[in-house]
């Protein structure tokens, strides 16, 4: 064997279990990053990021938009998922094909299949920014998983227990990876450490979210 033979092929990632119901499918969006780039500007056009603002007042540092039947927002009222863009009033972007494919394989692959999310939360990261330990829990079906694509700057996705103190565990994710989580791990908390500076191919000095959720029952 030549050593241009391995060469020729990436290697092949292998899926990273993190807890019962919980996986990191390593690179899996990476085939599909021109059409997942192409609909992330499509949606953003419509809809444009924003910096949303949290029940006690503060502007969150990762900007977001929607598209697909309902948007995850925040301000001073609460949080909650709106079928409407409340800087539009008008209905998300609808949910690009590519994305929705993606989403559902990428939950077939977990063991989750059929998954149909009607919600989709794009969150951009700047150097700096960050999303605090959370628990997505406002979504009424809870039977199906989360599934959360990274693409563009790497970042440390920290793995937590059920409870806000529980210990977490720090989890590299680079272009392309998918976390999908569910079953027994649906409601772990989790969050992301503040970006890192940096330059990649897919988004310059950003890092690109796609966070695919099932909200209605
Ligand atoms: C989220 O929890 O909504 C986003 C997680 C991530 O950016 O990886
Ligand atoms: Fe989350």
């Amino acid at each position: 064997m030549t050593l241009d033979l391995f060469a020729a092929t990436a290697p092949e990632l292998e899926d990273e279990i993190l807890d019962e119901g919980a996986v990191v499918l390593r690179g899996f969006a990476v085939a599909r990053e021109a059409a997942l780039k192409d609909a992330v500007a499509r949606v953003s056009a419509d809809a444009p990021f924003r910096h949303l603002v949290t029940p006690g007042g503060f502007r969150m540092s990762v900007a977001m938009t929607n598209c697909g039947e309902l948007g995850w927002v925040s301000d001073r009222r609460g949080y909650r998922y709106d079928p409407l863009d409340p800087e539009s009033g008008r209905r998300w972007p609808a949910l690009p094909d590519a994305m929705r494919a993606l989403a559902r394989d990428a939950a077939a692959r977990a063991g989750y299949p059929g998954f149909a999310p009607d919600a989709c939360l794009v969150n951009r990261y700047a150097p700096g920014a960050r999303l605090s330990l959370h628990q997505d829990r406002d979504e009424k079906d809870l039977r199906a998983p989360i599934v959360s694509v990274s693409l563009g700057l790497p970042a440390v996705f920290l793995w937590g227990g059920g409870e806000r103190g529980d210990k977490t565990r720090p989890v590299a994710l680079h272009h392309g990876d998918v976390v999908v989580w569910g079953g027994p791990s649906r409601l772990r908390f989790h969050g992301v450490r503040p970006l890192k500076d940096g330059d990649h191919p897919f988004a310059g000095a950003l890092r690109i979210n796609i966070t695919f959720r099932k909200v209605i029952a």
